[in-house]
Formats: structure tokens, C-alpha cells, sequence
């Protein structure tokens, strides 16, 4: 199993808790899983080098405070293993112009630079190279998983079996998590503002952010389309108590939206209590994470050096040899 993440943003938030990290730490147990902190990814946006340095570092100890272990599964940063890039050129001179241009994070954006055109290619790269059957994400990352299958498909025709498909998307409805303030587009690192919680976010601030949180006309605390500010938040609140969405609804029929933010406020506040308590602790201590990162670089190394040698030589690429 595998997954990334992108050390963008003031933390990680809600969503990216919902969709995909607490899925990872759930998981572990049963799976042998890598996780990485897509820091190649991230330069898409340019950040300030010294804020990507810092961030990455303080990612790992967002991870593990939200209960990815390091004695059990392998967490590292992208850019610390080199294969990825490589593997990504490689499967770039597969994918079809068309094809990349027809990923909506593209095509959204209007355009961009190359590294935003090619960005879902590195994403199959950083997946095949660790044979990974299952790639839990969010729904908003569907499109570059079914990117990823067509590539090592084709891959594996052209040259030989070499790649495993990675099954379809894992995640299950309701797990999208919408902004706070606009219900109709996804909380997201890059957007941020008052619409975002993000998991690190104190406690009074996770309140107000909920309790301003756009609700929809009527007052029934039901989930449906016409409802999308209330049907988020109760998927919130199922996610943060464990309870589903019927017996939510009938626990607040004839109560109105004032209570009911308050209970979610107070649930994602319960949920984040321990994960900012933990990542106090392990963010002070430096030497600790990048400990972590090194171990997980080095066991990942492993692994993807070997898929690539085995790359090189099914696309033809001569081996350096002294005589
Ligand atoms: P990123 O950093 O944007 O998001 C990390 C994970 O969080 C999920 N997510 C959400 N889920 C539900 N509701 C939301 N509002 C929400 N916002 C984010 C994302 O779906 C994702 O699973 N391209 C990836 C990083 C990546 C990757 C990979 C992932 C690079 N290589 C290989 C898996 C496998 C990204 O930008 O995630």
C-alpha cells in the first residue's frame, strides 16, 4: 500500500485527514504500507525553500501524530529518492499529449507550467515504482489513479510484464470534504481562509470556523443535494464521532443549526486534541524526524532501485559496465 501527501499549506486539514491519513493509519496493521511527502510535488507551487524544508519536517510529525508509525510502515520524502523523477520520464515518453491534457488539474488551472502538465505522470511513477495494489486517496485524485493504470498497462505490453495495476480508487462516497465557507468546491491546503480547518488549527479557532460555516435555508439538519453546507458538516461529524448519517439526522430532527455546529465544532476539536498534543512533542525534536525520513529513504531505496534496474533494462537502456 501507498500513499503521498503534499507538505503544502499551514498543516494538513480536514479533508486530507477524512479522505486519505486516517485511512493510512487504519492500515497498517494489514498492509505493507510506504508513505511520502510528495516535496517534488510541491514545487509546482514554488514555495519559498526555506518554508518547503521546514514544512516537509514538520509533515513527518503531523503524519505520526495523526497515528502513521514508523516501526511499522515506511515514511519518507519523495525528493530524497530519485528514482521517482527517473520513473517519471520515463512513463512521460508513454503518456500521449492529449492524454495529460485532459487531466481536469491541468485543464482547471488554464494552463500553467510543465512541471503542472506532467505532474500526474511523476504521481504514476511514485505508485509503480513500489508495486502498490492499494492507494488510498481522495476522490479528487480518482482521474491520476486510472492515469496510473493505462501507464503500466501500456508499459507492461510494450515491454513485459513489469508494473502491478494498482486497484481503482478505495475510498467510499461521502468522504469529500467541501470548504467551510463554499460548500460547492473542495476544503483544500491551497485555498485556505476560514473555510479550511486545519488539524493543527487551536480549539477556539476550529469553533468559529465551524459555527460560521455556510448552512443552507430551512433549518432540518438533514443530508442531501440541495443541502451541501449541512450535508458536509454531518459528514464531519459522522466521521469525528464514528456515528452514521441516519442516526445523526434523527438525533437533530426539530432542533435547528445551532446545536448541531456546536456538536460538530466540539467533535473535530475532540478529534484534533491528541494529534496537536503529539505533534507539540515531535516537532521539537528535529533529530527524531529526520531520523525517521533517513530510515524511511534508505528502506524505500531499496525497493525502488531494484524496480528500476529492471526498468532500465526492459526499455533498452545500456547498462554501465567496466571492461
Ligand atoms: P494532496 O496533498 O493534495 O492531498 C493529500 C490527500 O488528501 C486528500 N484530500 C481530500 N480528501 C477529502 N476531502 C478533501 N477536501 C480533500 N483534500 C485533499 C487527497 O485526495 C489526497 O489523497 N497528488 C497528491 C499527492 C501524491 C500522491 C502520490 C498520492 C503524489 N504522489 C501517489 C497518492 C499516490 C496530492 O496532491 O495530494
Amino acid at each position: 500500500m501507498l500513499s503521498g501527501i503534499r507538505p503544502t499549506g499551514e498543516s494538513f486539514q480536514l479533508g486530507n485527514y477524512v479522505g486519505a491519513v486516517r485511512h493510512w493509519a487504519s492500515m497498517q496493521d494489514e498492509n505493507e504500507c510506504f508513505f511520502f511527502l510528495a516535496d517534488l510535488h510541491a514545487l509546482i507551487d514554488t514555495p519559498e525553500p526555506q518554508r518547503l524544508r521546514g514544512r516537509t519536517r514538520q509533515a513527518v510529525a503531523e503524519l505520526l501524530a495523526m497515528g502513521v508509525d514508523p516501526e511499522r510502515s515506511t515514511v519518507f520524502a519523495q525528493g530524497h529518492v530519485p528514482e521517482h523523477a527517473e520513473l517519471g520520464w520515463i512513463l512521460g515518453c508513454l503518456t500521449g499529449f492529449g492524454e495529460a491534457s485532459r487531466m481536469t488539474q491541468f485543464k482547471d488551472k488554464g494552463g500553467g507550467t510543465v512541471g503542472l502538465f506532467t505532474y500526474p505522470v511523476l504521481q504514476a511513477a511514485d505508485i509503480l515504482l513500489y508495486s502498490a495494489d492499494a492507494v488510498p486517496i481522495g476522490e479528487d485524485q480518482r482521474q491520476h489513479l486510472e492515469l496510473t493504470r493505462d501507464l503500466a498497462q501500456r508499459f507492461n505490453s510494450r515491454y513485459g510484464d513489469t508494473f502491478s495495476l494498482p486497484a481503482a480508487y478505495a475510498g467510499r462516497a461521502g468522504e469529500r470534504i467541501k470548504d467551510l465557507r463554499d460548500p460547492s468546491r473542495k476544503m483544500s491546503k491551497s485555498i485556505g481562509g476560514s473555510g479550511t480547518v486545519w488539524v493543527l488549527d487551536d480549539p477556539k479557532t476550529i469553533t468559529k470556523k465551524v459555527k460560521s460555516a455556510v448552512t443552507d435555508t430551512g433549518r432540518e439538519v438533514v443530508a442531501s443535494e440541495e443541502k451541501p453546507g449541512v450535508t458536509n458538516l454531518l459528514t464531519i461529524l459522522s466521521v469525528a464521532t464514528g456515528k452514521a448519517l441516519p442516526e445523526l439526522e434523527q438525533a437533530y430532527a426539530g432542533k435547528g443549526y445551532g446545536d448541531f455546529k456546536a456538536d460538530v465544532a466540539d467533535a473535530v476539536v475532540e478529534l484534533f486534541a491528541p494529534v496537536r498534543e503529539r505533534y507539540a512533542e515531535l516537532v521539537a525534536d528535529e533529530g527524531y524526524l529526520d531520523e525517521v525520513l533517513a530510515d524511511g529513504a534508505a528502506a524505500a531505496r531499496g525497493v525502488a532501485t531494484s524496480m528500476l534496474t529492471t526498468v532500465r533494462d526492459r526499455v533498452g537502456l545500456l547498462a554501465p559496465r567496466r571492461t
